[in-house]
């Protein structure tokens, strides 16, 4: 049984100028992990569920829960020392760490600390994603905008925890996807799912079909030939919606399924954010030999404008999007 610290040291050397500092990054994001997910754990026990009646930045309503694994992922990476700053979800705008460690750092920190936390009331899977990029300001300087403002493609490594059924942590650093359940009962996670693929075909689409008639058509085209029966091509294929991209994507990537998220009348731009959710998903994705997409184009390639940044998102097994993907160009112009 390997764990996950044995094995982000064993595989150090397949790095960009391995130098110790990422492998100590990623033991600081494991550490957070193991401290949301004891609280996690303890919801309807402790005083963790539920909203704090405030918003953040974007106008979403904050879950207790939120702010907890914003502020415990948040101390972990600044105490470690190895990155210059982070941007987070819950925050107005980044947050440059200046002690005399930091500073001198040559990584930052995007993330989505707790996904789907609405899900946390009623006992259903949430879970944290975080992107991470080499900054562009020089070592020594407190970070910039322009260091967090990166496209995708810039990422040295990315990730999500579920905390499902079971808690796995699955990350990549370009060099495939793996993935670990933690043993409850140590606190330690092992590996479990070395090199995860996409399958090429799936058969479960993910999406919140309630806002059907606010879908572009493209998409509303696609619904309709996931439900049409065809035994050839194994439809209908099956609905698996649960709110909250990681446990949605996690799924799909281990059976094979589409998960979407378009843009709608009412929110032109979808509703993921690109820089804490689409990208990270979009690196896993793509190492799990899947597309990610925004309808059109690869979400990697995506030039960032502004920190909360949202845009219409499509990923999951290669031959699924490529399909939407055809729709979605051939009804475009009924739209315009
Ligand atoms: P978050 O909890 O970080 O705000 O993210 C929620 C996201 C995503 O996890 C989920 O797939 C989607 O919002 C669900 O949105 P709808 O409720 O509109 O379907
Ligand atoms: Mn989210
Ligand atoms: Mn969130």
């Amino acid at each position: 049984m390997i764990t996950l610290g044995e094995y982000i040291i064993k595989k150090q050397h397949e790095l960009p100028n391995a130098s110790g500092e990422l492998s100590s990054l990623l033991g600081a994001i494991k550490l957070a992990t193991k401290v949301v997910n004891r609280e996690i754990n303890k919801a309807g026990l402790v005083d963790i569920i539920g909203s704090t009646g405030l918003e953040n930045v974007q106008g979403e309503t904050q879950q207790k829960l939120d702010l907890f694994a914003n502020e415990k992922f948040k101390a972990a990476l600044e105490a470690r020392g190895e990155v210059c700053g982070i941007a987070s979800e819950e925050e107005d705008d980044y947050v440059s760490f200046n002690s005399k460690n930091s500073i001198n750092s040559k990584y930052v920190v995007l993330m989505d600390p707790l996904d789907g936390s609405s899900n946390i009331d009623v006992n259903v899977s949430v879970g944290t994603i975080f992107s991470i990029y080499r900054r562009i300001s020089p070592v020594g300087e407190p970070a910039t905008l322009e260091d967090f403002l990166q496209p995708g493609n810039k990422q040295v490594a990315a990730g999500y925890v579920v905390y499902g059924s079971s808690t796995m942590l699955v990350y990549t650093t370009g060099n495939g996807v793996h993935g670990f359940t933690m043993d409850p009962s140590l606190g330690t996670f092992y590996l479990s799912h070395e090199s995860m693929k996409f399958p090429e075909d799936g058969v479960i689409y993910s999406i919140n079909e309630g806002n059907y008639l606010k879908f572009p058509q493209g998409v509303k085209k696609y619904l309709k030939y996931c439900q049409e029966i065809d035994s050839a091509t194994k439809r209908p294929y099956t609905s698996r919606y649960i709110g909250s991209l990681v446990s949605d994507f996690h799924r799909n990537l281990l059976k094979g399924g589409i998960y979407i998220y378009p843009s709608t009348a009412s929110a032109p731009k979808g509703k993921l954010r690109l820089l804490y959710e689409c990208n990270p998903m979009a690196m896993l994705t793509e190492q799990a030999g899947g597309v990610a997409s925004d309808g059109f184009k690869r979400i990697l390639d995506i030039p960032p404008t502004e920190l909360h940044q949202r845009v219409p998102f499509f990923c999951g097994s290669k031959n699924m999007v490529s399909d939407v993907e055809a729709m979605m160009r051939e009804y475009s112009s009924d739209e315009e």
